[in-house]
């Protein structure tokens, strides 16, 4: 029987993950199937179950069931533990599901190894303070940055996260206002550029060697990344290369072989500006 992988999500039909797991499949010569799965609201569970019951072997988890997948895994790891969400399942030899997070690992990769912006001994500011900062904050602090500042709209939310996070590193909260002075590297962490706004961020966050990520991706440069180019930062990314990382950290939870990102995430570049 071959080897059933899947997406899980409400709404699902954008989803990317078909495109790049059948990919990473032929190029690692993997015999498996990874399809996407439409999920209704109050069936999750019961879809897991089914899917794992049968020759299902692991699963993306996507919007709105990052968090009934965290509840749902019979074991965590310390990273999905922290973030409070999953995005990886996989069954386990003894029939257990086991629940992984590799949102913040994609991102990190992303910038590390595709990007070559490193975050040891930097100053990060990070935008947004919703479930996607949250998955990310521990595999920042790992990588040891002098300091991460968190700002939010709402002020509240970003000092929670940063005292959930203190003992792990030097981050902080601050206010929009309180910001004066350029970071080494900047992530957008909101939703913001999806209907199209900005954070109201001033300009003096950008120095002349700032490199700035928005974890949002279109065919054009969001908002937020032209607004950072127009303040002059050195480099601007956007989340596609995140997307391809972390489902290259997911195929290597499951198959234990590691796919060649680089090559899928130049196709959907290139898919991307054809459209
Ligand atoms: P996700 O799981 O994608 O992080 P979320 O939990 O809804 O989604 O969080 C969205 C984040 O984007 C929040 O930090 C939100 O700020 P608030 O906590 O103040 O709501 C931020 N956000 C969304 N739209 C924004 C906008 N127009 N300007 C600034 N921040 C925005």
């Amino acid at each position: 029987m071959t080897d059933l992988y899947a997406v899980m999500g409400n709404p699902i039909n954008h989803s990317k993950s078909p495109i790049i797991h059948s990919q990473f499949a032929t190029q690692a010569k993997q015999d498996l199937v990874y399809s996407a799965m439409l999920v209704p609201t109050e069936g999750f569970e019961p879809a897991v179950k089914d899917f794992f019951k049968g020759s299902g072997r692991g699963l993306n988890i996507t919007v709105p069931f990052k968090e009934n997948a965290f509840q749902l895994a019979d074991k965590l790891t310390p990273r999905a533990q922290t973030a409070q969400a999953v995005n990886t399942l996989a069954i386990q030899e003894d029939g257990s599901i086991l629940g992984d997070n590799t949102d913040g690992a994609g991102l990190v990769r992303d910038l590390v190894m595709n990007q070559n912006v490193n975050l040891a001994g930097k100053t990060i500011l990070v935008i947004g303070a919703g479930g996607a900062v949250r998955g990310i904050l521990q595999p920042f602090l790992e990588e040891v940055p002098e300091k991460i500042v968190i700002v939010n709209r709402t002020v509240e939310k970003a000092q929670l996260l940063a005292d959930n996070f203190k003992e792990l590193g030097n981050i902080e909260a601050k206010t929009f206002e309180e910001l004066d002075e350029p970071f080494d590297v900047i992530i957008n962490g909101t939703s913001a550029s999806l209907s199209g706004e900005l954070p109201p961020i001033s300009e003096s966050v950008i120095g002349e060697h700032t490199s700035v990520y928005d974890m949002m991706y279109g065919k054009e440069l969001t908002p937020f990344l032209k607004w950072a180019e127009q303040a002059g930062a050195a480099k601007v990314m956007d989340g596609l290369g995140m997307l391809v990382e972390q489902a290259a950290v997911s195929f290597e939870i499951w198959r234990g072989v590691k796919p060649d990102s680089q090559q899928v995430l130049a196709q959907l570049r290139a898919q991307l500006a054809d459209k």
